[in-house]
């Protein structure tokens, strides 16, 4: 027996919130970082000039993104201490379930930037999430496969650093390959923010308690592990590798339309993009770069990603009900070929996201207007009774 309660007539959704900072037009296709388009910035920009556009709101002048990136450069490294926290990992633990704890942990240790009523506390805690993401990140992929950590180099820019923090070994010298570590660059440019996405949200709801943001990024990573969000680029390539040939693609296209199969085509749909997703042309574009740089353009899981997108923009289902490939569905096959385990793609996502997170976080936590989160609920549980004693139920 439930009891409809009659809603408060104030009850108002909390599901919407106004921000400056990111732009999408769900059905067109468009997506503006301050303004600036998404596919301009990609094949323009870099990384860190993004992550100040996305902070400050304008694009900075040659000293202010000198200065910016000397900044975040010097803040790269990870305290000694921090050797000892991540060898109480399993080696086979997932690498976000390490992203998850260290980051959380890193309130723990940098206690000298939690206080977000001071704004030199919040502005070093910023520049310590951005610069020392890739460095854990890197740590993680480390530990997993049992190699020595490797410490960034302050001659190198954020993403030729974090290459060669991955993939560097003692025995021998690191070049890092500029075109590589150009795509990498593109490749946190399209993961950087997208407005109210639910890991997001997440981070607002978070901040709107007063917590430190170390939290908040910590519980961003963690909504951003499923499979529906970030977690969508490992299972899209591990799909695309059980698809493993284009004659096995309508089979699998069948499963997808059929909803007593929970299989859903991964790196397809968006809750917003009712078109294609823009930042997916251009991965898809840096994955022919890399491939090519690569030597590896007849890589097979390409050839069924590209027929199963064919096939399913040309199929009624996918037509109409708008699904079309997102950022999840070429990113795996570029990171594979980059050298990164599965594991390591939702890694690579929170910690490009991870300015996006801040820069939202920033936004709501300065608007003197906002207040904590609440979300409201419609109640259809049990109506109001009286305690039953045991020996009378
Ligand atoms: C990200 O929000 C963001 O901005 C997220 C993100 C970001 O940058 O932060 O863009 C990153 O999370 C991208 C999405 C990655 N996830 C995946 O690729 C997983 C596969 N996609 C689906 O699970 C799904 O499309 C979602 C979760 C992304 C969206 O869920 P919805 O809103 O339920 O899907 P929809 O409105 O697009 O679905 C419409 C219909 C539904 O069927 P009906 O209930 O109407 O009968 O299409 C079906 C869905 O069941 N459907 C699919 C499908 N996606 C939706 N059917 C088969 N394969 C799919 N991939």
């Amino acid at each position: 027996q439930t009891g409809m309660f009659t809603l408060d007539p104030g009850f108002t959704s909390t599901a919407s919130c106004e921000s400056q900072i990111t732009y999408i037009d769900g059905d067109e296709g468009t997506l503006l970082y301050r303004g600036y388009p998404i596919d301009q910035l990609a094949d323009n920009s870099s990384f860190l000039e993004v992550c100040y556009l996305l902070l400050h709101g304008e694009l900075p002048t040659e000293t202010e993104l000198k200065d910016y990136t000397t900044t975040i450069t010097h803040h790269t490294m990870l305290h000694t201490q921090f050797d000892r926290f991540f060898e109480g990992y399993r080696r086979d633990a997932h690498p976000m379930a390490v992203m998850v704890g260290t980051v959380g942990a890193l309130s723990a240790f940098y206690h000298d930037s939690t206080d977000i009523d001071d704004p030199m506390q919040r502005m070093i805690a910023t520049h310590r999430l951005i610069a020392k993401m890739p460095t854990i990140a890197a740590r993680a992929h480390k530990y997993s496969v049992g190699q020595p950590f490797v410490s960034p180099r302050n001659d190198l820019s954020y993403s030729e650093n974090f290459l060669r923090m991955c993939f560097a070994v003692p025995a021998e010298d690191y070049e890092v390959n500029p075109v590589l570590a150009r795509a990498m660059d593109k490749i946190f440019i399209l993961h950087a923010d997208h407005e109210q996405n639910a890991s997001t949200s997440t981070v607002r709801l978070a901040g709107s308690s007063g917590a430190n943001p170390f939290a908040c990024i910590a519980a961003g990573i963690a909504c951003l592990w499923g499979p529906s969000h970030g977690g969508a680029n490992e299972a899209a390539l591990n799909m695309l590798r059980e698809i493993g040939s284009v004659d096995k693609i309508p089979e699998y296209v069948k499963r997808a339309k059929d909803k007593s199969d929970p299989f859903r085509l991964m790196g397809f749909g968006h809750r917003v993009y009712k078109n294609y997703d823009p930042r997916a042309k251009v991965m898809q574009k840096t994955c022919h770069e890399v491939l090519d740089e690569l030597d590896k353009r007849d890589e097979p899981l390409l050839q069924v990603a590209m027929e199963l997108e064919r096939i399913a923009l040309e199929d009624e289902y996918f037509v109409e009900k708008k699904l079309y490939p997102n950022i999840d569905f070429y990113s795996g096959i570029t990171l594979n070929a980059l050298g990164f385990p599965t594991e390591m793609y939702t890694v690579l996502f929170a910690l490009a996201r991870t300015v996006g997170w801040i820069a939202q976080w920033e936004e709501m936590t300065t608007d003197p207007t906002q207040r904590i989160g609440r979300p409201r609920q419609i109640y259809t549980g049990a109506a109001q009774r009286d305690y039953v004693p045991l020996d009378k139920r």
